[in-house]
Parts: structure tokens; C-alpha cells; sequence
């Protein structure tokens, strides 16, 4: 802002001109590596780390925050703890603090790398303690997976490699071409998509030699897995393809005939079975238990089907009772629908994942945020607590409102007005944190 100019390249803007404040050198050294300088914004999503908080975006730096006044403390530089460019803004954390990330190096090593954060006993969670976990040596080193989140059970992670592709050819001509990051991945429609299995005590393959693929898909956010019968179960919110991407151009959205068809995600259920060795199941395909989800091998590679949960309502944004329930059999989702399967998105939905049914709030001209779940701390239930939602209305005679509905009913119980609020920034991902619980 202070030089009124684009200075650092970000997902849906290039940066054209070196930042003037740097040195000759710094200017000269931006001008012909798109990635420097790195963005520090990082606006989607909080990795709580023990008892601090980072925000995150999709690059290799956190910023920690304060909780009380939001400044700004200690950036971390993930590049600087372990061989990573970037990294995916979704890490999975466990109750007792333990982190686990992905990442990829663009710069040698092709590989994408599950990591570990330890939790620190009388201390505070530190990234320097960082542990490499898994390394997975990518399909195409020059076309590495587009990835946003990955799945962890209670003992395998499962890393999807998709045909939504980040073009390192043109990432690298960016600058040349004036044209932003967002418009350098490819979409393969006749590739299929990877599962990459692995075990979360030796971060080796599980079934080395098979291949784990399904048909092409294009998935940003895990909703859960499990383990069952000898098979992982795997929720995950997807699309037919990648026509997502096109809408983080302004241009689309003052389009209404574009905007009538914006894709919007539907529950995919996968199931991967463990033990290949299971004869009885042959005949079935692999998947032993009561699934619709099947597997069939040919040739070394295990083709996954699936179970599509949700064809009416769409879902994004997937939240759960976490970390309670991650990595474990669970039966809700929450997230944000449409209402009519397509077009603007303003519904919230509750998805059980059981009977397949739904429930929906919705109201005119409100357009909510993605929902969080808070436990009840009285309560054992999976879905006993409340969901929380920031919500925005077009109505001018309608003010702000965060909103808390019962998790179970999904019926509101009150909304928070902000009369004084002209609108809420529209967020992406939040959590809740409970310090009162502390004080
Ligand atoms: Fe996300």
C-alpha cells in the first residue's frame, strides 16, 4: 500500500513491479524468481501448536498471533526447519498437541514429505523440533499435485495425488507473462487419482508394489478417515473436475451466467482396503464389511469406487467434532451447502453420515460463514454442543450476526448482533478456542 503497487506475487495477483523499498540486488533477484519474495500473507487457515496460535496460508510461513489483541509475534519459516517449499494450510493436531503437515520441495527432491511436530512437556510447541515423517517421491516432478489437506487415521496418513497440477514451467514464466499463480495448474481429466497410503509408525507404503487410484477427482478438503473391517474409510469433499479454479477471478463472479454453474463440492466416501490378502472378498472386490464404496485389483493397482453421500445438498468447507473424533469413526459433517445444488452459496448443512440425511439452516439474504463445532463439556455426544457461524446479510436493515445453533438439532438457540459492524470479512477457515476453560 505504501508504494500503491502489486510488490509480491500472490494466488490470484503478480506481482509486475519489484517492491522499491528493497535493495538493488533484492529487485533484480524478485524480478526473476516468482517465488521471492514469498508472500507472508496468510489468511486461511490457524494451526493451534500447544498453546500457540499460527496463521497460515499455503506457503512455507506461519505467523503466530496473540489471542487477546491479534498482534502479529514470532514468523516461522517452515524452509528453515526441513527441506519444504511449501506447505498444505490443513495440518492434522492431536489432543495432546502433536502436529503432522505436508509439504513439497519444487527445488530438488520432488518430494512430497509428511512432518511431525512433537508436543514439548513444560514448554511451548516449537517447529525447530521438527521430525520428517514420510517422503513420497512425486508422480512427474515437473507437474507436482496440487494438494490443500491429507487424511490421517489412528495408523496410516493417506496423501491423494490428483491430476489438478501445479505447472512449474509456467509458474516460472509468470513474471514474463504477467499472469498469476492461480492461472498455472492443469487439470488432467484422463489421469487418474492417487491414494497414497502409508503407516504412521514407519512412514513406509502400505502394500508396496500396489497402486491405490480411483477415477479422476479434484479434492481440496479431507472431511475424515477411519479404519474399519481392514479398510480405511475416507470422507472427502470433491469435484468432477477443476472448473473450481476459474472462480477466483472477479471477472467470473460479475458474470451471472458463469455464476449459475459454480461448481460446488459433494461428499465422496472412499474405502481402501488393507489387507490385500483377503480371499474371501475376491469375488466382491477387496472391501470386506458393509460398504457401498467397492475395490477391485488389476495388475498391482487396487481401483477404489465411490460411495457419492451427497447428491441433493453439496457441501464444502467440512468441519467435524475435532480433534475428538479425527482420524476415528465419527458420523456428522457440517459445512456450507446450496441449497438447490448449485449457484450462491448460503446454506449451512449438517450431514449424518448414518441415515444419509440432512439438516439445513438457512435464511434470506444471509450469507454465513463455514460453521465450527464447539463440545458441550458436559456432554458425550459427538454432535452435543453448538455450531458457530459468522454471518453476513445483504439486507441493509439486517446487521452482522454470529450465530449459534444446537449441534444436534441444528435449530438456532441465538445470534450475537454487531449493529456497529458495517459487514464481517468473509473468512475461509476459523477454530474455536477455549481459554476460558484456563482462567
Ligand atoms: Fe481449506
Amino acid at each position: 500500500m505504501s508504494v500503491n503497487r502489486v510488490v509480491v506475487t500472490e494466488f490470484g495477483t503478480i506481482a509486475q513491479f519489484p517492491d522499491p523499498c528493497k535493495s538493488l540486488f533484492q529487485r533484480f533477484f524478485s524480478y526473476f524468481n516468482p517465488f521471492y519474495p514469498m508472500s507472508d500473507n496468510t489468511p486461511v487457515a490457524i494451526i493451534p501448536v500447544q498453546d500457540r496460535l499460527f496463521a497460515c496460508s499455503e506457503t512455507n510461513i506461519l505467523n503466530e498471533f496473540d489471542l487477546e489483541n491479534l498482534d502479529t509475534l514470532e514468523q516461522v519459516k517452515l524452509n528453515e526447519c526441513m527441506k519444504i517449499d511449501s506447505a498444505a494450510a490443513h495440518p492434522h493436531w492431536e489432543a495432546d498437541g502433536t502436529v503432522h503437515g505436508i509439504g513439497y520441495c519444487y527445488k530438488g527432491g520432488n518430494t512430497y514429505t509428511i512432518f511431525k511436530v512433537p508436543p514439548k512437556i513444560d514448554s511451548k510447541g516449537d517447529f525447530s523440533q521438527v521430525q520428517i515423517v514420510a517422503s513420497i517421491p512425486a508422480k512427474n516432478s515437473y507437474t507436482p499435485s496440487y494438494y490443500h489437506s491429507f487424511a490421517m487415521t489412528e495408523n496410516y496418513y493417506v496423501f491423494v495425488e490428483q491430476p489438478m497440477k501445479i505447472n512449474l514451467a509456467k509458474i516460472l514464466t509468470a513474471k514474463y507473462r504477467g499472469v498469476p499463480l492461480v492461472t498455472c495448474f492443469d487439470w488432467y481429466e484422463n489421469e487418474k487419482t492417487q491414494f497414497h497410503v502409508l503407516s504412521r509408525s514407519t512412514g513406509e507404503p502400505v502394500n508396496p508394489g500396489f497402486t491405490y487410484q480411483t477415477d479422476a477427482t479434484c479434492i481440496l478438503h479431507h472431511c475424515n478417515a477411519y479404519e474399519e473391517d481392514g479398510n480405511i474409510v475416507m470422507d472427502v469433499c470433491a469435484y468432477d473436475d477443476a472448473g473450481l479454479f476459474e472462480f477466483a477471478f472477479v471477472d467470473t463472479w460479475n458474470d451471472p451466467q458463469k455464476m449459475k454453474v459454480h461448481p460446488w463440492a459433494r461428499i465422496n466416501r472412499y474405502v481402501l482396503p488393507v489387507d490385500l490378502q483377503l480371499e474371501e472378498h475376491l469375488d466382491d472386490g477387496l472391501v470386506s464389511g458393509n460398504f457401498r464404496a467397492k475395490a477391485k485389483i488389476d495388475d498391482n493397482v487396487v481401483h477404489c469406487t465411490v460411495d457419492d453421500f451427497s447428491r441433493e445438498v453439496l457441501l464444502e468447507l467440512p468441519q467435524i467434532n475435532y480433534p475428538a473424533y479425527s482420524g476415528k469413526k465419527y458420523r456428522y459433517i457440517y459445512g456450507m451447502g446450496s441449497k438447490e445444488g448449485h449457484g450462491e452459496i448460503h446454506t449451512l448443512v449438517k450431514m449424518d453420515m448414518e441415515t444419509r440425511r440432512q439438516l439445513i439452516w438457512y435464511e434470506e439474504d444471509c450469507y454465513p460463514s463455514e460453521p465450527v463445532f464447539v463440545q458441550n463439556p458436559d456432554s458425550q455426544d459427538e454432535d452435543g454442543g453448538v455450531i458457530l457461524s459468522a454471518v453476513n446479510s445483504i439486507n441493509d436493515d439486517v446487521a452482522p450476526f454470529l450465530l449459534v445453533l444446537d449441534a444436534s438439532s441444528f435449530n438456532e438457540i441465538g445470534r450475537v448482533k454487531f449493529p456497529d459492524v458495517d459487514r464481517f470479512v468473509n473468512d475461509i477457515h476459523g477454530i474455536f478456542r477455549n481459554e476460558g476453560a484456563k482462567k
